[in-house]
């Protein structure tokens, strides 16, 4: 697995396909890693350069103690992007992804070419969620990544995709056993840190596409519409029958909403 050194640490990344257009980097969610875009790069690389990546603390990439920012990890993001000489790019984040490429968006405008909010808010977390934030960073701490491994998916997906295709969970699992409890304990507490981002989206200028599935109970619909009324060129796509993981719960339609976007 290729790395570059980002910001103290080694970040995995795969780079794959090649397109006319802008090159796609895609980050993902809480606490998963680079695998959880598997069916959008296999959907997208034949027409796109496609570069998904691990976060910090998340899958390959190293982990440094937290508590992280959505800043450092948006630094991260522009190590990778200037090391790769991707120029400008389609920047896609899932969830945290999404807080992370917001936090990008505002700190560095000049390399987005496009702007994808997948299942994620610009809001952030109330009182009652930061101290959630808190004990599962002192829990991972304590007992390690295991039972969020075993709880966390179920929460995320449809009743139907644990029941129907268990395969998805399982996976959703291991994604969270390759995290290391010190990445997972300092990206919750960035996530407890994250500022309120209402301000910049109406200085948003790219076409964004915000993705939500309407079943979604962590970052709700109703955030993916406020988002869509105040990003100047929006195109929000809400899917349905979809929870938080709406890529894993409906990936035809997720993939669709991206071709759609990025093919104009
Ligand atoms: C994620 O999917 O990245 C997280 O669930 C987001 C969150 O908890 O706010």
């Amino acid at each position: 697995m290729p790395t570059v050194p980002t910001n103290g640490i080694d970040t995995a990344y795969t780079d794959q396909g090649q397109g006319d257009g802008a090159p796609v980097v895609l980050i993902h969610g809480f606490p998963y890693n680079k695998s959880m875009w598997d069916d959008q790069v296999a959907a997208l690389t034949g027409s796109h350069r496609v570069i998904t990546y691990d976060l910090r603390g998340h899958g390959e990439s190293g982990a440094t103690s937290g508590p992280y920012t959505m800043e450092m990890l948006a630094d991260d993001l522009h190590e990778l992007i200037e090391t790769l000489s991707l120029g400008t790019v389609a920047l896609g984040g899932f969830s945290m992804g999404g807080y992370v490429a917001l936090a990008f968006a505002r700190a560095y405008p000049e390399h987005l070419a496009k702007l994808m909010l997948l299942d994620t808010r610009h809001l952030p977390d109330s009182e009652q969620a930061r101290e959630g934030r808190e004990n599962l960073a002192k829990q991972v701490e304590a007992d390690g990544v295991e039972g969020v491994a075993g709880a966390l998916p179920g929460r995320m997906l449809t009743e139907s995709t644990v029941r129907d295709r268990p395969a998805v969970a399982a996976r959703a699992s291991d994604m969270i056993r390759a995290a290391s409890p010190a990445g997972v304990a300092g990206s919750a507490r960035a996530m407890a840190l994250r500022r309120d981002q209402s301000d910049m989206l109406p200085g948003i200028s790219v076409p964004t596409l915000i993705v939500v599935g309407d079943q979604d109970g962590i970052t709700p619909p109703a955030d993916a519409e406020a988002m869509a009324a105040a990003i100047p060129n929006a195109t929000l796509v809400t899917i349905a029958g979809a929870n938080h993981l709406s890529n894993l719960d409906k990936p035809d339609e997720f993939n669709r909403a991206l071709i759609d976007f990025l093919s104009v």
